[in-house]
């Protein structure tokens, strides 16, 4: 199934895109986003970077006013400089596509029975959640599962998966969500959210660094914009707005962007209605100074 674009008509509104405006789209996945600015606007250069090397081989995505690169957006400011890019606008859509749910085989769905892998990247990325989980001490499990996920259960579910890799290590995602499901209570496990949900996403989150390539993305973001440019940063969890909003913050209080909107912009009921993955939804807009 492809992937449905979150908040598509405010992000094109709000990156106030001009006729000849240069735009990219640094989190290109299926090209949701880039393909409806295309459309919309005739003379408009796109270049659109996506780090998964299976996504990104098989976007089906030719035209020739996009620039489509396999990287990371933490190396943006090395991109634009190689490809003499300079953006009016730039747009980050966070987290991950609904194909690394549905179809990756890497482990991101606690519905699915796969090895736990989650990297975005396996070709490059070090180390994957099973690395994790079998070599992290408790500890240090405990502290990401309870930051990463913000998940109350965080110290049983650390002990418990320190007690069940000494029988065997956890390499399927059914042996995580088996540990997570002795840890916690059964009320837990008929609330509206899944119970592992968090310990999932937790993992998902240390595996990928998401929180600081956000950090870093969004700086160099504001840094490679042209005066006048907007930027705009879709995220889908709390850690990563609450990143985002910092990292605004300081550059509010450097001169080097003021806030386009204030606050969050929010998809409309009807989005929320017909994409429930957009109900997390929160995009920030900055304008450079
Ligand atoms: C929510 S999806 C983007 C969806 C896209 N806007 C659309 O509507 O089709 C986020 C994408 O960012 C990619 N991604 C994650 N980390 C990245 C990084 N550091 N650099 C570039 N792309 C990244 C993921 O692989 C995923 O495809």
């Amino acid at each position: 199934m492809a992937h449905t674009p979150v908040l598509l008509k405010e992000a094109i509104e709000y990156l106030n895109i001009g006729k000849n405006s240069n735009i990219i789209d640094a989190t290109l996945d299926g090209g949701g986003h880039t393909r409806a600015i295309l459309e919309k606007y005739p003379e408009v250069k796109i270049l659109g970077i996506e780090f998964d090397p299976t996504l990104f081989k098989s976007l089906q995505l030719n035209d020739d006013r996009l620039i489509k690169i396999n990287d990371s957006y933490v190396n943006l400011k090395n991109i634009v400089k190689d490809y003499k890019f300079k953006p009016d606008g730039i747009l980050f859509d966070l987290g991950l596509s609904s194909w690394h749910y549905e179809e990756s085989g890497r482990g991101f769905s606690f519905k699915r029975n796969e090895i736990l892998d989650m990297r975005f990247n396996p070709e490059i990325q070090p180390e994957s959640a099973v690395d994790i989980v079998n070599k992290y001490s408790e500890d240090e499990l405990r502290e990401l599962i309870s930051y990463l996920g913000e998940e109350q259960f965080a110290g049983n579910i650390a002990k418990n998966i320190v007690r069940a890799r000494r029988e065997k290590p956890i390499i399927m995602t059914e042996d995580l969500v088996n540990v997570i499901s002795r840890s916690v209570p059964e009320w837990y496990k008929q609330q509206k959210i899944n119970f592992a949900t968090k310990t999932f996403q937790a993992l998902r989150v240390k595996v990928n660094d998401e929180l600081g390539n956000v950090r870093k993305g969004v700086q160099a973001a504001i840094e490679v914009l042209k005066p006048g440019g907007r930027l705009a940063v879709i995220s889908f969890q709390g850690l990563e707005d609450k990143t985002v909003k910092e990292v605004f913050k300081e550059n509010v209080k450097a001169g080097a962007i003021k806030l386009a909107v204030k606050g969050t912009i929010r998809p409309s009921w009807e989005e929320q209605r017909t994409n429930p993955r957009s109900r997390s939804a929160k995009m920030k807009v900055a304008q450079k100074v």
